[in-house]
């Protein structure tokens, strides 16, 4: 393992995951982490940028017992000025912040070596800055191993003890050579064994969760069809079989069909004991003419709640009555699924400041709260495709796997006026054509997430000799142009197959300024 240590800045998660490309275990802790309460030995240590100044009053400093600890340690931009502040070195402002690429000239010995961290990587590197303060004076026993023009410590090695520290950022793509920096330092510097692969990561993570839950007791959780719950779920199956209950609640604004396609790949396909309930009706009245989209969140989200709950219970009810009868029992309920993911986790933890408070993801309602529900996390390590990778090997089938994410309030939030359920049968009919035919061309894999949004205005056309009044169907795919002999084919399905459109727009704005959904 690579213990990262986050003082704050924005690029530090990224550490995390060029580390995880080297197929080396790296996890991220706050900066103020005591070295005596981590339960594992790192085999390195990076310490992160930062927006602080080491000099400041308020500025963040590592535990020193970092220093003792004899592993290798490289410090990023703050964390190498970190390492000059611990060590006898001195920091000052640059006149300019520096922002952008620069060029490291990688120094030779007198044998025409470079130091290891640099190894083949070339005399010359692009890198990005982005830094208010550098090095005005290398701590003593400290040798140049890298400069720029206007940064003569832009790298710098220890002179007996792995101890390293960079000016520039090997963490962003911009710096081209950067995850290669990354791989000298944990591979051949820290001598991390790249083991940490889904292969690996499957079963170990079933002989975890056999562990903690026992061998008895069940395990309730929510899938929605979107890829973290059903890999998490089909993880649980593997574990424990029937012991586990996948929820899912149709809350009649999924996609055409969704609830049904869901029933027949996790159930039928992957064998989850999965209970579909058919709510559509009770949020549709619930939903039906509301407009305010924040309105519409809250009145999905506590539903889902209780239409939760109200399954967990009946769950917990029938394993109550099999324990009463002394039947042969799988135990009463006692865990919680969450797909919880790790960007979730390193939200949560990361170092916002002296006074940053955690904030939880524990997001129960009241009879879970009464249950005293256990939370279980598999996939809580893993970032999205590390999670689609072992989906993969959980022979989850590759169009789920690859499938764009769906928000939770679903096409409630891409219904642009009243929710009505004629105004979700039309967006669904619209949604599906738009998606197969994304399908259809081949793009589906290139596109991060698209989707029709309905708009609450009309529009005039003509069918046949009548003039038409009808709405009009947004079509929107993130970061993403369609060639237009696609975007014609889309557009002529729609208005041609879809009872209520006569016109179709495209979106394509990009992001930022615009987000993801209209809503
Ligand atoms: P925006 O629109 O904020 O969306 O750029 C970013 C991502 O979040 C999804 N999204 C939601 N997901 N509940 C969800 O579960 C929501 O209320 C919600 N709103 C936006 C959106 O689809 C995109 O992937």
């Amino acid at each position: 393992t690579i213990l990262i240590l986050d003082f704050g800045s924005q690029y530090s998660h990224l550490i995390t995951r060029r580390c995880r490309e080297h197929k080396v275990y790296a996890e991220l802790l706050p900066c103020t982490t005591k070295i005596a309460d981590i339960d594992f030995k790192p085999k390195g240590i990076i310490l992160s940028g930062s927006p602080y100044s080491v000099y400041d009053k308020d500025s963040p400093h590592v535990d020193p017992a970092v220093f003792e600890l004899g592993v290798p340690i490289l410090g990023i931009c703050y964390g190498l000025q970190e390492i000059a502040w611990n060590l006898g070195g001195e920091v000052t402002k640059c006149d300019h912040r520096e922002y952008g690429f620069a060029k490291v000239q990688v120094n030779k010995f007198g044998n025409g070596q470079v130091d290891a961290l640099f190894r083949d990587l070339g005399d010359e590197m692009d890198v990005w800055m982005s830094h208010g303060d550098q090095l005005s004076r290398p701590p003593a026993d400290f040798h140049v191993v890298g400069h720029t023009d206007t940064a003569p410590y832009a790298a710098l090695a220890h002179n007996s003890k792995p101890i390293y520290g960079i000016q520039f950022h090997p963490e962003v793509t911009h710096s081209v050579r950067g995850k290669e920096v990354i791989g000298r330092f944990i591979l051949d510097i820290c001598k991390c064994t790249p083991n940490w692969t889904m292969e690996e990561f499957i079963g170990k993570e079933i002989a975890r969760i056999r562990e903690i839950c026992g061998p008895k007791g069940r395990v309730i959780g929510a899938v929605s069809g979107g890829v973290d719950s059903t890999v998490a779920a089909k993880l649980m199956h593997e574990a424990i079989g029937d012991r586990f209950h996948a929820i899912m609640v149709d809350n009649g604004v999924l996609r055409m069909n969704e609830a049904d396609q869901v029933y027949e790949m996790l159930n039928k396909n992957l064998g989850v004991n999965l209970t579909v309930v058919d709510s559509s009706d009770r949020f549709l009245t619930k939903l039906d003419g509301v407009e305010d989209p924040e309105q519409k969140r809250k009145i999905i989200g506590n539903t889902f709640i209780h239409v939760f709950e109200e399954e967990a219970a009946k769950i917990e009810a029938a394993a109550e009555a099999e324990e009463k009868k002394g039947a042969d029992p799988k135990g009463r309920v006692e865990w919680l699924l969450q797909g919880t993911l790790y960007p979730d986790v390193i939200e949560s933890i990361s170092f916002k400041g002296p006074s940053a408070t955690i904030k939880t993801h524990h997001n129960v309602g009241g009879l879970l709260a009464d249950m005293k529900l256990k939370l279980i996390e598999p996939l809580r390590e893993l970032f999205k495709d590390e999670v689609r990778a072992l989906g993969r090997l959980l022979d989850i089938p590759a169009p789920l796997v690859q499938r764009h994410p769906f928000p939770g309030p679903g096409l409630a939030i891409r219904i642009l006026g009243p929710v009505t359920r004629e105004q979700v049968k039309i967006l669904q009919q619209a949604d599906k054509i738009y998606i197969e035919e994304i399908r259809n061309a081949g793009l589906y894999d290139q596109i991060s997430q698209a989707f029709a949004v309905l708009l609450p205005v009309k529009a005039v056309g003509v069918m046949g000799d009548a003039r038409t009044y009808e709405q009009v169907i947004a079509l929107r795919a993130v970061q993403f142009v369609f060639p237009a002999p696609i975007l014609k084919k889309i557009s002529s399905r729609i208005t041609n197959e879809v009872a209520g459109i006569n016109r179709v727009t495209y979106d394509i704005s990009s992001k930022p300024p615009a987000t993801v959904e209209w809503l």
